[in-house]
């Protein structure tokens, strides 16, 4: 142990979003990968309680930041936000930093230019000359780039939407999810940019000693709680003649476990399904002849 490191170095600190749409997921999907925190009174930082891994909530769009700057070592954050703040570097003539170390399937949004809905909208050539506003001008200006097209872009921390109704811009590039901002003030989506969704963020290179060993657990934990998102686990009975026609509605099962009870012809089987487990594929399983059909939650997997 070297005395002269800080206590901090330690442990790992992981920020997440402070509110807004990935904050609850980002905290229940930590949680279930067995991180456990205390909170504090400003709710700013969290102690971590089962593991040396605290959490630090924060504004989205600061965790890109907080990572570079060491600050934080990992980050749930959306991969636009990621990819901006590495656009922004190396069109400054700085080396990216970040690696998104994996994508966690929640958080689904799009970055599209909208025009205001009058527009006839013939293709990218019409945005030539036209001022767009936007939060994400690395991304944007490298779109604009790739389809050849020089127009203006203004740059907004919020509400880009109304940029167009205030005269301040005559398109916008924004993140879209439901599309109902964007509705909202009369802006049609005409191209997607980019795909996101949150991401667990850190910096291109790894870690040394103990938060190395913290980030690897903690990136085992989440691929299991990962795969198993959306499982159930599927117990049920039969006779072993009905397993022909049984087997069949089951392929999103992996290799189902098959036991004998009761003599050699009745069976108990259980299934982790990945796919959706409806009411209706239960019916069908009854009608195919299994019986005491009993639907359970998945939380994680080692495999
Ligand atoms: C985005 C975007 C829009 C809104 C679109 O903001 O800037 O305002 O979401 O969502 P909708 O299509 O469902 O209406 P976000 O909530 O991500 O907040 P932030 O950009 O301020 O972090
Ligand atoms: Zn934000």
């Amino acid at each position: 142990m070297n005395p002269t490191k800080p206590a901090a170095r330690d442990r790992l600190r992981i920020a997440i979003q402070k509110s807004g749409r990935l904050a609850e997921p980002a905290r229940s999907l930590l949680a279930s990968c067995g991180l456990g925190w205390r909170e504090s009174r400003d709710r700013l930082f969290c102690y971590g309680e089962t593991l040396p891994v605290d959490l630090l909530l924060v504004r989205d769009d600061d965790i890109p930041a907080l990572i570079a700057d060491g600050v934080c070592d990992l980050g749930v954050v959306g991969r636009n936000v990621l990819s901006e703040a590495d656009g922004v570097r190396v069109a400054s003539g700085r080396r990216p930093v970040f690696r998104e170390w994996r994508a966690l399937g929640f958080g689904g949004c799009r970055l599209a230019l909208a025009v205001p809905e009058g527009w006839d909208w013939k293709g990218p050539q019409q945005l030539a000359g036209k001022r767009i506003a936007t939060s994400y001008p690395a991304l944007l200006s490298q779109w604009l780039a790739a389809q050849g097209v020089d127009a203006e872009v203004v740059l907004l921390s919020g509400s880009v939407e109304i940029a167009p109704r205030l005269g301040q811009a005559d398109a916008v590039c924004d993140l879209v999810s439901s599309g109902a901002t964007l509705a909202a003030n009369q802006l049609v989506p005409v191209a997607t940019l980019f795909e996101s969704e949150a991401v667990l963020a850190g910096p291109v290179e790894g870690f040394d000693g103990v938060r190395a060993e913290l980030a690897e657990l903690l990136c085992r934990r989440l691929d299991g709680a990962l795969r198993v998102r959306h499982s159930k686990l599927l117990l049920f009975q039969a006779s072993r003649d009905r397993l022909p026609s049984l087997l069949p509605l089951l392929p999103d099962a992996e290799a189902p476990t098959v036991m004998r009870i009761d003599g050699v012809d009745q069976l108990a089987l259980q299934a982790l399904c990945h796919g959706a487990v409806t009411w209706q594929r239960l019916e069908d399983l009854k009608s195919a002849g299994a019986r005491g059909l009993m639907v359970l939650p998945v939380e994680g997997m080692l495999a």
